[in-house]
């Protein structure tokens, strides 16, 4: 069955290798894409946004299976125009995208389903969002301050102290995230470690993924600015089976009944941020997509098809559906230009190493990466990710480095304790 993934990432490179080593695959087609994606699919030049040509264009070349990578084409409603045309979709109606596309819906609907989450206020003006940051530190307690709706990542400060969340209130009315910022959520500080739970579901059944744990900031130890994500491994260890049965029981159950209470077409993947605290797991954020670099450690993990994991999903037959993992762990770097995240980006450098970093069997994925010519340059913020499945997390993450280390561009940064908190004693 011909099949086409909508995005232009390292999270969708995983996808299309993914897919193209599922028997049931046919051809293999991706909107944008990248050059990494195009060696193992058809690129089809049609951006993320364009939602009716995406539509028309799976018509027409009667695709069975469209995938969609990214938030922002599912918050557009991709697959509902998809679905009009009878053609499955991996990937939430526009209203269940919500769950991402405005964290102010999101926190409504924890609350209103019971789903563990941070305390939080909602304001549409500066002088209530004020008075509420000033009454939460003269509680004694912290808080993140939260652009309402899609900034890239970027729309959330977790403010080290009362000075600096006020200013994060007045930078968000004063419209540096855009639209985004004209509503802003304020959270209580959470303290405890972080790990991402992703869960197919087809409505009907919710089926978890192996565990991950990305890296948010950009520099060692966890300083600097946050990121998209700068690596990630799998499994976290911070998610035992029973963190997982409790997020199961008090997350994912919650949620399922939720979508369906409110009577979403939710067919495709739900992401839960979640910080364990000593309090238990809590939700950070939603997310209804695969995570990127989450989807490049995990992926490669699995043994059993893509292709029917996901098309028994777009089909609300993910009962069916048998998903079958190595235990081998794995970790993804992140190698980004020089600039990332708050820019300029140093961008256009010739990319060399690549074929020989492959040849300990790491895998390379493309992000920001252009042909220029006959070069391959870096154009994005994150240019390449590169994976290692090892017999164990310390080979695997060794693996991942010594291919890392092959390959080089001008101005190019990455971190160099990915995966550090899989080897903390517990
Ligand atoms: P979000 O996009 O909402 O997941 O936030 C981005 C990052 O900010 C998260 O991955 C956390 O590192 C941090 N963060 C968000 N909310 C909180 C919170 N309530 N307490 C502590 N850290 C948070
Ligand atoms: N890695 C974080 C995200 O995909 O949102």
């Amino acid at each position: 069955m011909d099949v086409l993934v909508i995005g232009n990432g390292g999270r969708e490179h995983a996808i299309c290798r993914g897919l193209k080593l599922s028997p049931e695959t046919g051809k293999l087609y991706c909107a944008p894409g990248n050059p990494g994606i195009g060696e193992i699919a058809e690129l089809v030049p049609i951006k993320v946004e364009e939602i009716d040509a995406i539509a028309n264009f799976a018509a027409e070349k009667n695709i069975g299976l469209v995938v969609v990578g990214p938030e922002v084409p599912l918050c557009l409603g991709v697959a509902d125009a998809v679905r009009a045309k009878g053609i499955p979709v991996f990937g939430p109606s526009k209203d269940g995208a919500r769950l991402e596309g405005s964290k102010d819906f999101s926190k409504a609907f924890m609350m209103k389903y019971g789903i563990p989450t941070a305390a939080y206020g909602s304001f549409d003006n500066r002088e209530d969002a004020i008075a509420y940051v000033k009454k939460e530190y003269a509680a004694g307690r912290g808080v993140v301050v939260k652009a309402d709706g899609l900034a890239a990542g970027k729309g959330v400060i977790v403010a080290a102290n009362e000075q600096e969340a006020l200013d994060a209130v007045e930078i968000c009315f004063d419209g540096a995230f855009g639209s985004a910022g004209a509503r802003v959520v304020i959270e209580e500080l959470l303290i405890g470690e972080e790990a991402s739970i992703l869960a197919l579901t087809d409505g009907n059944t919710i089926v978890p993924l192996v565990s991950s744990q990305d890296h948010k900031r950009l520099l060692d130890n966890d300083m600097g600015p946050n990121t998209g994500g700068m690596g990630a491994y799998s499994p976290a260890p911070v998610v035992t089976k029973a963190v997982m049965d409790e997020v199961t029981e008090n997350v994912l159950t919650p949620f399922l009944k939720g979508v369906q209470a409110e009577g979403f077409l939710y067919r495709g993947i739900i992401y839960a941020g979640i910080m364990v605290t000593a309090q238990g797991s809590k939700v950070l954020e939603f997310n209804v997509r695969f995570g990127d670099p989450e989807t490049e450690a995990i992926l490669p993990r699995l043994e059993s098809s893509l292709f029917d994991a996901l098309y028994k999903t777009a089909t609300g037959k993910l009962a069916e559906a048998e998903l079958v993992w190595t235990e081998k762990p794995s970790a993804c770097i992140v190698m980004a230009s020089g600039g990332y995240p708050a820019g300029p980006l140093s961008k256009g450098h010739a990319i060399s190493g690549i074929a020989d970093a492959e040849k300990n069997g790491s895998i390379v994925f493309h992000a920001g990466t252009k042909m220029e010519g006959d070069t391959l340059t870096n154009s994005g913020g994150r240019v390449l990710v590169v994976a290692n499945v090892g017999e164990t997390m310390e080979a695997a993450v060794a693996g991942a480095y010594e291919a890392v280390r092959k390959i080089s561009w001008q101005d190019v940064q990455y971190r160099s304790d990915i995966a550090k908190r899989a080897f903390i004693k517990r």
